[in-house]
């Protein structure tokens, strides 16, 4: 059975065919969609706030003509009566044929797939990982920049809460497939990547140097995750440390984008919208393609 659960789990061949299987997804939905799946029911279990994950995950599978059944408020489960997410996830299998989960617990999804009769795919799982997140951040890039695949030289920069972005964890991960991809990493130092999803070629500071910013082919920037913070000063200290306005993008390359997961806060202003670097709608956007082409890849492993 095929999970997704973590970006560690992709080799460069699985990225080349999941990238190539989206592109396939985005023409199906030019031609307004398919019948592929009108037997499957997709369950999905958010129990953390969404509204780009959790909607696009559903458009995506009512385009490929399944159904979806939703829990999306803790409030309103048995986990707020104390039920164990194991016993959940044996009975959700049983209503479904694929489960996507959101949690705040690191690990809830591999423990998920643990006791699971259908594939499961991790959603974002506390301040762990954010595995579809990244393979659509990952296809965006691809668009933009498809020499990716012939190993040319791209220059990545990450900025700000690294430490809790669950996004930043998994498209770094998926950047490891390509070697001459160089990453840059700049945050407060309490918010700077995981030791454990770091290499020794990385570069990281806590400041945005001029030479960065204008060598940049994509930034992709991040909103801090005040709810993971141990308490409000720490976050105050690093509310405002980096913020994207129209005279910081007008110093990016011209070819060069600007990324972000979203929802935004205060990190990117509104004008920004509007300039050619600004890619982080079409990013979203990428989101129902891309989750088409991973619920194919997990109802027909
Ligand atoms: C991200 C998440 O939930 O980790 N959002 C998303 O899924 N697009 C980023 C965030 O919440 O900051």
């Amino acid at each position: 059975m095929r999970h997704i659960l973590s970006s560690k789990q992709f080799s460069r061949k699985d990225l080349e065919y999941l990238m190539s299987e989206a592109r396939k997804m985005d023409e199906v939905l030019k031609k307004g969609g398919s019948r592929m799946f009108d037997e499957k029911i997709m369950a999905t279990l958010f129990y953390e706030p969404s509204t780009r994950t959790r909607l696009s995950f559903e458009s995506a599978m009512h385009r490929l003509g399944g159904k979806v059944i939703s829990e999306t408020d803790v409030t309103f489960s048995s986990q707020s009566k104390w039920e164990i997410l194991a016993d959940t996830i044996r009975i959700v299998s049983g209503y479904s044929d694929i489960i996507a989960i959101r949690s705040k617990n690191t690990g809830d999804a591999l423990l998920a797939s643990e006791y699971s009769h259908v594939p499961i795919i991790n959603a974002g799982d506390g301040a762990g990982e954010h595995p579809t997140q990244s393979l659509l951040d990952l296809y965006t890039i691809t668009k933009e920049f498809p020499q990716i695949f012939t190993d040319s030289p791209l220059k990545i920069t990450f900025i700000w809460d690294l430490r809790y972005g669950r996004t930043v964890h998994s498209l770094s991960l998926l950047l490891r497939n390509f070697p001459h991809v160089t990453l840059s990493f700049i945050a407060p130092e309490n918010l700077n990547l995981p030791e454990e999803y770091r290499q020794s070629n990385d570069i990281f500071s806590d400041t945005l140097s001029l030479e960065v910013l204008s060598e940049s082919d994509v930034i992709y920037m991040t909103r801090v995750q005040k709810e993971r913070f141990p308490n409000i000063e720490t976050y105050d200290a690093v509310k405002n440390a980096f913020i994207f306005d129209t005279d910081t993008v007008k110093m990016m390359k011209k070819t060069a984008i600007l990324m972000h997961p979203l929802p935004r806060v205060n990190e990117i202003s509104l004008d920004v919208d509007s300039l050619p670097q600004a890619r982080y709608f079409a990013q979203a956007q990428n989101g129902v393609p891309m989750r088409m082409a991973l619920i194919k890849y997990c109802l027909e492993g």
